[in-house]
Formats: C-alpha cells, sequence, structure tokens
C-alpha cells in the first residue's frame, strides 16, 4: 500500500474546499480571545461601512450649501447645515473610517498569524510522519518551497477574504441601495451591471492567469530544487570538474521562470486595462445620466457631485477586487499543494490499539519474511532467523541482496507482505513506532550530521543527557580524545551534514550518540565499510564494547568484522544461502568460505602495498641522504 496522493488539476481544484480546510484555523475552537478579535473586527468592519456611505452625503450637501441649494431642514441640526461645517465634517467621517479600517486590520492581524503557525506547524509534524518511501521519492528543495509558500498563502487569504470581499459587498450593496432609492431604478441597474461585468471580466482574467501562474510556480521549485540539489552535491560536481553543466542546468530552469514570470506580468497589464474601461465606461454612463438630470432641473449639482463621490468611492474596493481574487486563488494555489501534502496518508500506522513495546533482553525473530518495495521485484522471499537476547548476529552477503532492507523493516520503516517480525514475542505492527524505535540504536554506513556542534550531534542519542554523560559516551566510542584535542571542543561545529568531520570521526559521533541513547537493540549497518582498514579496526574496538551485551545486528559487507558473530547468515538473493558461525561455514566451503577467501587477498595485497608504499618513502630518504 503506497502513499495516497490526491491528484488536484487546475480543473478539479476546489476553493471551497480549501477555504473550508482552513476555517477551523481563523475560528479556534480553543481561542475564545482569537474569537473575540474576530467579532470585533467584525463590527467595525459593518461600522467603518456606515460612516464610508455618509462621505459622500456631506460633500453633496456641502456643495448645494455652497450654491444656496441646501434643503434639509430638520434633517441636521440648524448648527451642522453651514457649508464650513459640512466640509468639516465630509473630512471627519473620512478619518474616521480611516480609523475603524486600521482598528479591524489590527485586531485581525494575531487571528492571521496564529492560523499561519498551526498550519505550518502541522505540516512541519505531517513531513516528518509521512513514510520513508514519500521522502525517497520527494525532493527536500520543492517540499520546503511549498510550504513556504503555503503558509504565505494563508495571510493572503486570511486577510483578503474576511478582511476585503465581505467589506466590498456590504458597500456595494449600500450603494446600489441608495442609488435606487434617490434618484431610480436605472441607476441601480447602470451601476449593477457595471459591477457585475467588472466582476465577471475579471474573474474570467484571473483563471486565464492561474494557469501562467502556476508554470510560474512549478518552474520555480523546478529552479530550486535543481539549485539545492546541486549545492548539496559541491564535492561531487568539483570532482567531475561540471561546475558548467550544473549552472546550464540551472539556467535552463530559470529560463523557464524567466519566460512564464514574464507572462505572468503583461497578463496583469491586460486585465488592470480591461477593468478600467468597463468601470470607465460604467461610471460615464451614471454621470451622463445626472448631468442631463441636473440641466432638466430634476437633481441639485450636489447629485451630481455625489454620484460620482459615491463611484469613485466603489471604485477602490472594486480595484482590490480585481487584486483580492487574483490573491485569493495564487493563495488558494499555494495552499492547495499545502493541504495536498497534508491528506497524504502515512504508508505506515500506529494499530488504534498498538501498545507500548515491553522490551526485555530485546530478542529478535524474523519468521518467514516476505517483502518487496515494489510488488513487481520481491526483494526478501522468506527469511527466517532469530537474533537470541545479548547475542549477536552478522548478515553478509553481495551489494543489493537486501540487508539493509532486513534493518528497515526491524524499524518498520515499511511492513512487510507476508510472514512476521517479533521483539521479545512482540510483532513490530502491533506496538507504537515511538515504543519500536526508541529499542533500536542504528550505526548506518553513511552518517549524515546535523549542521551544529559536536555536543549537539552526540546529545541527539538522548536530549535530557548532561555534559557529563556526554563526554563520557564520547569516550566510549574512542572519540574522546579528538574533541578535547579540538580548539573548540565540544562545541566544534561539524558543517552541513558533518561534512568538516572526517569518515572515521563521524562515524564515532555516531557511535557516540546511538551509546547515549542506550538502546537494549542495536544494528551496525556497514558501519565501518566506508573506511580504511587503520581506521576500521579503532572503530570496531569501539562497537565490541558498545554491542557487548546488546541484542546486535551486523550487517557486514567486510567479513574480518563479524568473524566472532554467533551466528552468520549469507543472504543471496532474498534467500538465506548458508548459515552458521564462521569456522563452520568455511569448513562448508560455500559462498562464505569463497568470499573469505577472496577478501583475504585482497586485504593481503593491500597490507602488500603499504609495505611497499613505506618501503618506498623510506627509499627517497636514503636516496636523498648522500646529496646533502
Ligand atoms: N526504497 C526503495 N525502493 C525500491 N527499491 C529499493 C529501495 N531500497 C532498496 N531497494 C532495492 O532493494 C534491494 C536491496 O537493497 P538493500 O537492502 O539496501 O541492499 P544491501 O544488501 O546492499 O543493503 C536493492 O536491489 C535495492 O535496489
Ligand atoms: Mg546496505
Amino acid at each position: 500500500m503506497a502513499d495516497k496522493k490526491k491528484k488536484v488539476s487546475a480543473d478539479d481544484s476546489n476553493p471551497l474546499g480549501t477555504l473550508a480546510n482552513l476555517w477551523p484555523y481563523m475560528w479556534p475552537s480553543d481561542r475564545l480571545d482569537l474569537k473575540m478579535r474576530v467579532v470585533w473586527a467584525t463590527v467595525f468592519l459593518i461600522l467603518s461601512k456606515f460612516i464610508l456611505i455618509l462621505v459622500p452625503y456631506f460633500f453633496k450637501w456641502a456643495t448645494d450649501a455652497l450654491n444656496g441649494k441646501l434643503d434639509m431642514a430638520g434633517l441636521l441640526p440648524a448648527f451642522l447645515l453651514g457649508a464650513v461645517a459640512l466640509v468639516i465634517l465630509y473630512n471627519f467621517t473620512r478619518i474616521a473610517q480611516v480609523g475603524l479600517n486600521q482598528l479591524r486590520d489590527a485586531l485581525f492581524a494575531s487571528v492571521g498569524q496564529y492560523a499561519v503557525r498551526q498550519l505550518a506547524y502541522r505540516t512541519f509534524v505531517h513531513m516528518h510522519q509521512l513514510s520513508l518511501r514519500f521522502h525517497l521519492e520527494r525532493k527536500t528543495g520543492g517540499l520546503s518551497r511549498i510550504i513556504e509558500r503555503g503558509t504565505k498563502g494563508i495571510e493572503t487569504i486570511v486577510r483578503f477574504t474576511i478582511l476585503n470581499s465581505v467589506p466590498t459587498l456590504i458597500e456595494f450593496l449600500l450603494t446600489a441601495g441608495i442609488f435606487w432609492w434617490s434618484y431610480g431604478f436605472s441607476y441601480l441597474a447602470v451601476t449593477a451591471f457595471t459591477v457585475w461585468a467588472y466582476i465577471w471580466f475579471t474573474i474570467r482574467a484571473s483563471d486565464w492567469r492561474i494557469g501562467i501562474r502556476r508554470a510560474m510556480n512549478d518552474s520555480d521549485t523546478d529552479a530550486n530544487t535543481k539549485a539545492i540539489d546541486s549545492l548539496l552535491n559541491f564535492e561531487t560536481v568539483k570532482y567531475f570538474g561540471n561546475e558548467e553543466m550544473e549552472a546550464r542546468r540551472f539556467d535552463q530552469s530559470m529560463a523557464r521562470y524567466e519566460k512564464s514570470a514574464t507572462e505572468v506580468w503583461t497578463s496583469l497589464g491586460w486585465l488592470n486595462f480591461g477593468q478600467g474601461v468597463i468601470f470607465g465606461i460604467g461610471t460615464a454612463v451614471v454621470m451622463v445620466m445626472s448631468a442631463l438630470a441636473v440641466q432638466r432641473g430634476e437633481q441639485t449639482i450636489g447629485d451630481f457631485v455625489f454620484v460620482n463621490a459615491m463611484l469613485m468611492q466603489l471604485s477602490f474596493p472594486l480595484n482590490f477586487i480585481g487584486f483580492v481574487y487574483r490573491e485569493i486563488r495564487q493563495g488558494l494555489t499555494d495552499i492547495e499543494q499545502m493541504f495536498e501534502l497534508l491528506e497524504v496518508e502515512a504508508e505506515v500506522l500506529d494499530k488504534p490499539d498498538a501498545v507500548t513495546l515491553a522490551i526485555g533482553q530485546g530478542a529478535i525473530a524474523f519468521k518467514d519474511v516476505h517483502f518487496s518495495y515494489d510488488p513487481q521485484r520481491p526483494i526478501l522471499k522468506g527469511i527466517s532467523f532469530e537474533v537470541p537476547a545479548g547475542k549477536t548476529v552478522a548478515v553478509v552477503g553481495p551489494s543489493g541482496a537486501g540487508k539493509s532492507t532486513i534493518s528497515r523493516l526491524l524499524y518498520r520503516f515499511y511492513d512487510i507482505q507476508q510472514g512476521s517480525i517479533t521483539i521479545d514475542g512482540q510483532d513490530v505492527r502491533n506496538v507504537t513506532q515511538k515504543s519500536l524505535r526508541s529499542a533500536i540504536g542504528m550505526v548506518p554506513q553513511d552518517t549524515v550530521l546535523f549542521n551544529d556542534t559536536i555536543a549537539y550531534n552526540i546529545r541527539y542519542g538522548r536530549p535530557a543527557a548532561s555534559d557529563a554523560e556526554i563526554e563520557q559516551a564520547a569516550e566510549v566510542a574512542q572519540i574522546g580524545r579528538f574533541i578535547t584535542e579540538l580548539p573548540d571542543g565540544f562545541q566544534t561545529k561539524v558543517g552541513e551534514r558533518g561534512l568538516k568531520l572526517s569518515g572515521g570521526e563521524k562515524q564515532r559521533v555516531a557511535i557516540a550518540r546511538t551509546v547515549l541513547k542506550a538502546p537494549p537493540i542495536l544494528i551496525l549497518d556497514e558501519a565501518t565499510s566506508a573506511l580504511d582498514t587503520t581506521t576500521e579496526q579503532e572503530i570496531q574496538a569501539a562497537l565490541d564494547v558498545v554491542s557487548k551485551n546488546r541484542t546486535t545486528l551486523v550487517i557486514a559487507h567486510r567479513l574480518s568484522t563479524v568473524v566472532d558473530a554467533d551466528e552468520i547468515i549469507v543472504l543471496k538473493g532474498g534467500e538465506i544461502s548458508e548459515r552458521g558461525t564462521h569456522s563452520e561455514l568455511l569448513a562448508k566451503g560455500g559462498l562464505y568460505a569463497s568470499m573469505w577467501n577472496r577478501q583475504r587477498e585482497a586485504t593481503q595485497a593491500e597490507e602488500h602495498l603499504r609495505q611497499v608504499r613505506e618501503s618506498d618513502e623510506l627509499g627517497v630518504v636514503v636516496r636523498k641522504a648522500p646529496a646533502t
């Protein structure tokens, strides 16, 4: 069963669904204070719209008063009827309206930011719950970009749906009502038609632009993934002198980005122009109607000014609604991808009734285990073996035989198709992943360290450990002396992925953190095979100390490291081809024996070469000596 990915394309995307997903974050059930802020923001919003409608009225009255045509007896108190008082009121209402808007925005800011934080947190936690398979298939650079854009998108949505779309709707309804009531149905009809045409055009044009925007996002993600991958492989690029090829690849992605980003801007120009034309025509019609009415003596100049002021006022949020619609759609596109990630189901899940692993000595048993990553290609075909408590079992075999797969299965990164894997008699599928994984310590072939200090990386094995315990663990892993001799000691930074340490040093840091974790079960997956023979011998000594009295599964390519194992299992083609102790297997004269002989010859050749090189160096000194 693979991780389920719900594929959302431009056509079947569901903005309402995405908004519904977002709602619990904007109206958080456990945060009364935030809900109160939402309520107050709404109150201020409605209040500000009513005040906004007063603005053109004061303008009209002031105009009429200046004209000597103000006929308002009874509507306003007498002292307000002077032109100067009306002009002051006109400006005062404008100020009050701006003030209320800012109050509303400020109240809502914390609600929006809370939503951003909650969702970013949930996505991050979810990323860690997803299976190894998902992460192997996914590109980390692209993932982090999706999360980054998604959280920005939430801010956009929260701001624009609540702070702009709803207010604009209210304002339009008020304007339309006043036009109808004061000047008749024709004014309402023209205004409503203009606004409808404006919105229709905006939505059509914006939808067209969303496809372009997606192409831009995709090429942006692509360029970012390539750049990160290329920089992570910095050394490899240098080994092969392929800087130019890398730069070309990156530039090709950026060229795609350049093209689609340019299209995004030119299409924006068309959209803005079209909006201007539609609203301009609508305003012209209404103003001509009003001008004719003034000429006929049916309206005052104040009315003419009022109609224009109302329409101008409506044009501001409408101008915005184009922008808002675009932003909301774009925000939704970005959030949609993030929710898509949240919808990916983890492949390996705890059972509802999963219990904590009751770990004693940590005896491991594989019974008739069948497993494949891909149904087409079985990797393990019925493997059975046991690692008795406190004993050491080695798994050897050619590369690709499925050795590391065994360790991943014990960790339950994947579920097996048939058979069972138990620890102290408990099936790994019946216990919580957390308790299972806390019982096992792993020293992999290629240790990757966090870009922090040595102390941080060792403490990772048990975050609560004291400094003294860390030093002790380093001592056990035989790296204590090396660290204390460093200028910065335990506070030395290890560099990205630990690249500032040599392979052997990194490996010993990994051993130290496993020592600190002190798990009952230990897996050494080719822990020393990336190292030279001398370093291997040093580390082997550290590993021998650590694995003493622990149930240990050693996966090894180099057989010299497994001669002491209680049992050696030879894996070939997904099946166990031989098993026994070192001497039994040698006596058998099978695959193990031939591997052993081949490796011994290789080691001897290596040894011989070293001796030759050493004597050669001596030779240089000797030859040079007479000349001086
Ligand atoms: N995530 C994966 N998806 C598909 N195939 C995989 C995956 N991981 C490993 N394999 C394949 O499974 C086989 C066994 O891999 P592994 O257990 O790592 O071998 P090894 O014995 O060298 O440790 C290999 O042929 C490898 O290509
Ligand atoms: Mg392996």
